[in-house]
């Protein structure tokens, strides 16, 4: 029993939980910070939290090549099987299911969710999934909101929060998103991909230290963590 979690820059993640390979917002082409190929990368599972290219990016694609099932909100899924594509999942905010490699819920993000041709995309989530009795909190991109505080009732382990700015939190909001989530572990992310969301994360995780109960982690391109 074991999970992995790598990070390939930005919001792009590969979970590798008990031999299952899951890929969370699947951008390669295009993304600066990693060097890794959509062409190469294997997964059994895809979760897609919102249709912006930053985070649908590689999905069809990698499905296409590895049959893998697309998770993602009900448009989103709408959207790719008229892509062609037909292996896929849909859920909603709010909604969870038990996949074979764990539970995953769909959770608010206030944010947009429009897809790369224009097309509506629902609204856009974040997951809260549960791998080996751990929940594991992808925010998605997104705003601060007070109902973080529910999810953090559910006792989170490791908590993926954008700091970026701009297009998300800032450092600012995503401390208090600590405050409210509680999760044991935090790792900052979306952020340092392009000038616009440049921030400085070891001042952000001093100050997690300085100010709440959490562990901060700050991973490197590639660097794995485990649950
Ligand atoms: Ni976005
Ligand atoms: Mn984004």
């Amino acid at each position: 029993m074991s999970t992995q979690i790598q990070w390939y820059g930005h919001a792009t993640f590969r979970i590798q939980t008990n031999g299952t390979k899951i890929l969370v917002d699947p951008f390669f082409s295009g993304n600066p910070k990693t060097t890794e190929k959509a062409e190469r990368i294997a997964a059994d599972y895809i979760l897609v939290t919102h249709g912006h290219s930053d985070h649908i990016g590689d999905s069809i694609a990698i499905a296409q090549r590895t049959e893998a099932l697309i998770i993602s909100n009900f448009e989103i899924c709408n959207w790719i099987n008229g892509q062609g594509y037909a292996h896929t999942h849909a859920q909603h905010i709010g909604g969870g299911f038990h996949h074979p490699f764990g539970y995953v819920k769909l959770t608010i993000a206030h944010h947009g969710s429009s897809l790369p041709d224009g097309s509506y995309g629902g609204n856009p989530a974040g997951f809260l999934l549960t791998l080996e009795n751990k929940k594991v909190y992808f925010a998605g991109d997104t705003g601060l909101f007070s109902s973080m505080q529910l999810y953090g009732q559910e006792g989170i382990e490791l908590a993926f929060l954008p700091i970026g700015d701009n297009f998300t939190m800032g450092p600012v909001d995503a401390l208090k998103a600590v405050k409210l989530l509680k999760p044991r572990r935090v790792v900052p992310i979306h952020y340092d991909t392009w000038p616009p969301i440049e921030q400085n994360a070891t001042d952000w995780a001093a100050q997690i230290h300085q100010e709440t109960d959490s562990t901060c982690v700050l991973m490197e391109i590639g660097d794995s963590i485990s649950l």
